[in-house]
C-alpha cells in the first residue's frame, strides 16, 4: 500500500554503535576523563562533529581547531580499525529475514544514516546492493533530530513521509522520525526508545505478522 521502509545502520542493521562507543571513550580517557553508557545514549544518531562537541563539554576540555580536526580523524581511525573486518556475518540476527520479506513484496527501503562510514560498512557486509537509496552522513547537513537524513531518503524512494516506517536505536533518531511524520520502531531499551511508536529489543523480536500489519496498515 505505498509504504517504504527506513533503516538506520549503527546498532540497527550492524552492532557498530559499542564501536563508536569504544573509540570516542579512549578519545575522552586519552583527554583526561572517561564517558558512561548512559552519556552515549545522547551520542547515538548524533554526527562525528557533534558528538565530539558534547564529549568536551562533558569533561570540560577546550581544543583549538586543529586539535579538533586531530582528535576527530584520531576517532575515525580507531573507528575504522574495528570496521574493516566486518563480513555479512555481522549483520545483526533476524535483520535478514526482515529485508528479504520488504524484498518478495516489493517494498522499497532505504538506509538513513548520520554516518559517513555507512557505505563501506555496507559493503563489508553485501548489504549496498540491496537498498533502493542509500542516504548517509556524506549527503545531509543537519544531524539527527532534524529529519532531514528521513526527508531525503523518503524522497529517494518515492515514498510520501506519513508511509514510512523508521527503525531506530537512538532517541535522536527517534525524534527525527517522528517530526518528520514518519512510523518510529525503536531498536533497543523501551525505557530509552519511550517516543518510538514502538519499541524492539531485536529484530528476532518482531515477528512477520508484526510487520505484514504495519505495511498494510
Ligand atoms: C551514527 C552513530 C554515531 C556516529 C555517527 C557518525 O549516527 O550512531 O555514533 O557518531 O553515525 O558516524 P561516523 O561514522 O561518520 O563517524
Ligand atoms: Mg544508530
Amino acid at each position: 500500500k505505498n509504504k517504504g521502509v527506513i533503516f538506520d545502520l549503527d546498532g540497527v542493521l550492524v552492532d557498530t554503535a559499542k564501536f563508536h562507543f569504544l573509540a570516542w571513550q579512549k578519545l575522552a580517557n586519552d583527554l583526561g576523563f572517561d564517558i558512561t553508557e548512559t552519556q552515549n545514549e545522547q551520542l547515538k544518531g548524533v554526527s562525528r562533529v557533534k558528538s565530539l562537541e558534547k564529549i568536551l563539554e562533558w569533561g570540560d576540555v577546550k581544543l583549538s581547531q586543529d586539535q579538533f580536526m586531530e582528535q576527530m580523524a584520531m576517532k575515525n581511525d580507531n573507528y575504522l580499525a574495528y570496521i574493516c573486518s566486518m563480513t555479512k556475518k555481522d549483520i545483526l540476527p533476524g535483520v535478514g529475514t526482515v529485508i528479504d520479506y520488504l524484498s518478495e513484496n516489493s517494498i522499497p527501503f532505504a538506509l538513513g544514516s548520520a554516518s559517513k562510514n555507512a557505505r563501506i560498512i555496507l559493503e563489508k557486509t553485501d548489504l549496498i546492493q540491496r537498498f533502493d537509496a542509500v542516504v548517509d552522513g556524506n549527503d545531509v547537513s543537519k544531524a539527527k533530530p532534524n529529519p532531514e537524513v528521513f526527508l531525503i531518503a523518503a524522497e529517494k524512494i518515492n515514498i510520501p513521509s506519513e508511509n514510512c516506517i523508521v527503525f531506530e536505536d537512538s532517541v535522536a533518531g527517534v525524534q527525527a522520525a517522528n517530526i518528520a511524520n514518519m512510523t518510529s520502531i525503536g531498536i533497543g531499551e523501551k525505557s530509552t526508545l519511550h517516543e518510538a511508536h514502538y519499541v524492539f529489543k531485536d529484530f528476532t523480536e518482531i515477528d512477520k505478522d508484526f510487520i505484514i500489519k504495519l505495511i498494510n496498515n
